[in-house]
């Protein structure tokens, strides 16, 4: 990747992740559109921010058309909701659907409306969970939440059929203390941050898909 060709998009970085991958990319020179739901005393330094709920499509047209005539070597959707460690049965059923269209739809829907906004070679990545893997779930509990990002697992398998050849990336940050990952998780944010952006340099141009981890462990699915 050269020097001139470092744009990014993030979706989602009023605090936690988004916030900390933000700041890092802002730090290594990268230019970088950030977008948070409220643009109100954002607090990202060197970032220009703009506001979309992934939830609310008339934001994302609004960005879209805002973006017109650029282009971002990487797209990022890190913007998900948080995790109830309740089984399906004791989660109400609008809470279960809310975190499926949060999760699952959105991201999907946000990054086929910015496809023509994909640099050529660029990479489009998902914020997903170990706690999407099907295989991978041993203990149960947070249904909905494992059943969220399963869904946006199945959902950017389909994406990157459609988009065969665009480098696709499903992330798990690993278990980090943020809002949802609480303070007693396994590693601090920029343990987090330097990981994945190391695994999505890496990834740069490979034109495939992957579901990987923050050290570039590929995930069961
Ligand atoms: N922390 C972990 O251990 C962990 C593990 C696996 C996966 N993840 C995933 O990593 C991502 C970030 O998590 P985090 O730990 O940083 O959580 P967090 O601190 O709770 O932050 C969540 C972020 O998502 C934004 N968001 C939520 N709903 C949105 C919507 N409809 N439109 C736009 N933005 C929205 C929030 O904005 P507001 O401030 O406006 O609410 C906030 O910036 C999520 O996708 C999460 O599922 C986290």
């Amino acid at each position: 990747m050269t020097e001139a060709a470092r744009s990014i998009l993030l979706i989602g970085t009023s605090r936690g992740l988004g916030k900390g991958l933000a700041e890092v990319y802002v730090k290594a020179g990268w230019s970088v559109l950030a977008t948070v739901r409220d643009a109100k005393g954002a607090d990202l330094a060197g970032a220009e921010v703009a506001a979309v709920d992934i939830d609310k499509p008339e934001t994302v047209d609004a960005l879209h058309a805002a973006t017109e005539g650029r282009s971002f070597e990487v797209i990022f959707i890190v913007a998900g909701a948080g995790v109830s460690y309740a089984p399906i049965t004791q989660t109400p059923v609008e809470d279960s659907l809310s975190l499926y269209r949060t999760n699952a739809i959105s991201p999907v829907l946000f990054a086929e409306r910015f496809m023509d906004r994909l640099a050529p070679e660029g990479q489009i990545v998902f914020m997903t969970s170990k706690m999407g893997s099907i295989e991978g779930n041993r203990i149960g509990g947070a249904d909905a939440y494992r059943a969220s990002k399963a869904a946006l697992n199945m959902l950017v398998k389909s994406f990157s059929v459609r988009h065969a050849g665009v480098t696709t990336t499903l992330m798990h940050p690993g278990w980090v203390r943020t809002d949802m990952g609480g303070p007693n998780a396994a590693i601090d944010v920029d343990t987090s941050v330097a990981g994945m952006i190391k695994v999505l340099g890496e990834r740069a141009g490979k034109g495939d898909l992957a579901y990987v981890d923050y050290t570039g462990a590929v995930l069961p699915w």
